[in-house]
């Protein structure tokens, strides 16, 4: 083995690393996203392959990322490359830290602009400024609030202000110690909406949307948004696990750590659904009124409810603590670059990146406004960053890093970092080599629109597909041998 980097940062708190990526993991995907995908997905059927996606796809993704992270202690660009170069690879291969750092940025950009809707809301909330009788008041006040730039723009910057803030004051004193209060601070709120949501009428809806299984409903988009998510909800090929995988102490166990964020991340978007669903039920609402769902059919909700006005201030703190200790996240690669290979400090890195972050998220933000023309095939700037990085280079980012983990570097370095069981390390091998890789797969195909996909129908062909594909991969490997005689 050859000698492992020496780290700089290390988490100190037992919880550190947990925390942060929990922190990551559950955001605006948890609370804004997951509950209207499973409103437009059909309830119960979406949340299913959701888990099944988490399951096989996630959780060894987000295993072989933070054995990356920790095993190349550094910015993902670098601990990329020098796992590669202990395999005997080249530095070309650093290629996908570039792309996660790159989409990690990217995601930022408009991250920053719906995480100031909600400081917006927060702020509306607290002010009386969302009243109104109607789904067509309540769209009115949407609109206004995105039709002037010069506001859309403060709360856009004042998030990125406080994400430099606490990214610029290091790993331990920024992110580790406000994790500690943002974390519990945020599950208490969202405890507080559930049971109040219990008592408030349209829970008992609420879980029968959310958990009763009809197969019929499942359709082969939802399955398809659920793989793209599995991969957004966990943070992943986004730089963000990686980096703080950078700074995970030795002794721990990374699968033990990843079962953990990964189990919290999907019951707090489930308690998200037990939060937002009720209101919306109780109201006589429709659940897939899509990314409107929390501005303005859960505002409208909250308003016919007695403490209403209290709960909705509950629930936009909540969604603002949510959204700011993911974007802290989203931007750790980029500092830990800045400092690692350009020499700069920790406040100079956060504040150029946020400089250049700010220039991005003000192009993001005025999709909404002045530039809502601005468009190529359909889509405005804002449309495009999202695209680009959930359809494109999260799932590729995924698919290079699984099938470098599993094909390309030498195995004993994820033996090494893993510390599986044997048949455990053959279950990931299976996962990250084949599951993986032909799930991403068909997320593309899908994204390219040159074959309709119809799992519902076709799913015995794509079993047999990733079954062919495993014996035929293993047969071809020079490695089968070794993996099970050991
Ligand atoms: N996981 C975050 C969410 O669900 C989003 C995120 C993506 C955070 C990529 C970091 C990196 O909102």
């Amino acid at each position: 083995m050859t000698a492992r980097q020496q780290p700089k940062n290390l988490w100190i708190g037992r919880w550190g690393f947990v925390l942060a990526a929990t922190g990551s993991a559950v955001g605006l995907g948890n609370i804004w996203k997951f509950p209207y995908m499973t409103g437009e997905y059909g309830g119960g059927a979406f949340v299913l392959v959701y888990l099944a996606c988490i399951l096989c796809i996630g959780i060894p993704a987000m295993m072989t990322e933070i054995a990356f992270g920790r095993r190349g202690r550094g910015s993902p660009i670098d601990a990329v490359k020098r796992v590669a170069q202990e395999s005997g690879r080249g530095k070309i291969w650093s290629g996908f830290g570039w792309m996660s750092m790159l989409a990690g940025f990217m995601i930022l950009s408009f991250y920053v602009v719906v995480a100031g809707w909600s400081l917006a809301y927060l702020w509306k909330a607290l002010s009386g400024g969302l009243q109104g009788g109607s789904v067509d008041d309540m769209a009115a006040i949407f609109g206004a609030n995105n039709a002037n730039p010069l506001s859309l723009g403060a709360w856009s910057t004042l998030v990125t202000v406080v994400t430099m803030c606490i990214v610029g004051k290091g790993v331990q004193e920024g992110i580790e110690r406000n994790m500690r209060w943002m974390m519990p601070g945020m599950v208490l709120l969202l405890l507080v909406m559930i049971v109040y949501a219990m008592f408030s009428g349209g829970f008992g809806e609420a879980v029968t949307f959310l958990f009763s299984f009809e197969v019929g409903k499942l359709s082969s988009a939802g399955l398809l948004a659920a793989m793209g998510h599995a991969f957004f909800t966990l943070s992943l090929s986004a730089g963000a696990i990686m980096a703080y995988g950078a700074y995970l102490p030795d002794n721990k166990s990374i699968a033990r750590t990843t079962f953990t964020v990964a189990i919290c991340d999907t019951l707090i978007a489930l308690m998200a659904g037990l939060a937002i669903f009720p209101a919306i039920f109780a109201n006589g609402m429709d659940p897939a009124s899509g990314p409107g769902l929390i501005f303005m059919s859960l505002p409208l909700a909250f308003q016919q409810m007695p403490m209403g006005s209290v709960l909705q201030v509950i629930f936009f703190v909540m969604l603002s603590v949510a959204a700011l200790t993911s974007a802290v996240s989203m931007i750790e690669a980029t500092v830990a670059w800045l400092t690692e290979r350009k020499g700069m400090s920790r406040k100079a890195a956060a504040w150029s990146s946020g400089i250049v972050l700010w220039l991005l998220s003000t192009l993001a933000m005025l999709s909404f406004n002045l530039g809502a023309d601005w468009t190529l095939a359909g889509k405005n700037f804002f449309d495009w960053l999202d695209y680009l990085t959930s359809r494109w280079m999260m799932p590729l980012g995924g698919l290079g890093l699984c099938l470098m983990a599993g094909f390309l570097l030498r195995d004993e370095i994820f033996r090494d970092e893993l510390r599986l069981a044997r048949w455990q390390h053959a279950l990931w091998l299976l996962m990250v080599r084949y599951v993986s890789p032909l799930g991403i797969v068909l997320i593309f195909i899908d994204a390219l629109g040159v074959m309709s996909i119809d799992i519902g129908s076709q799913w015995p062909w794509f079993l047999a597909a990733l079954v062919v594909i495993t014996v035929l991969g293993e047969m071809l490997s020079p490695r089968v041998k070794q993996q099970f005689t050991g």
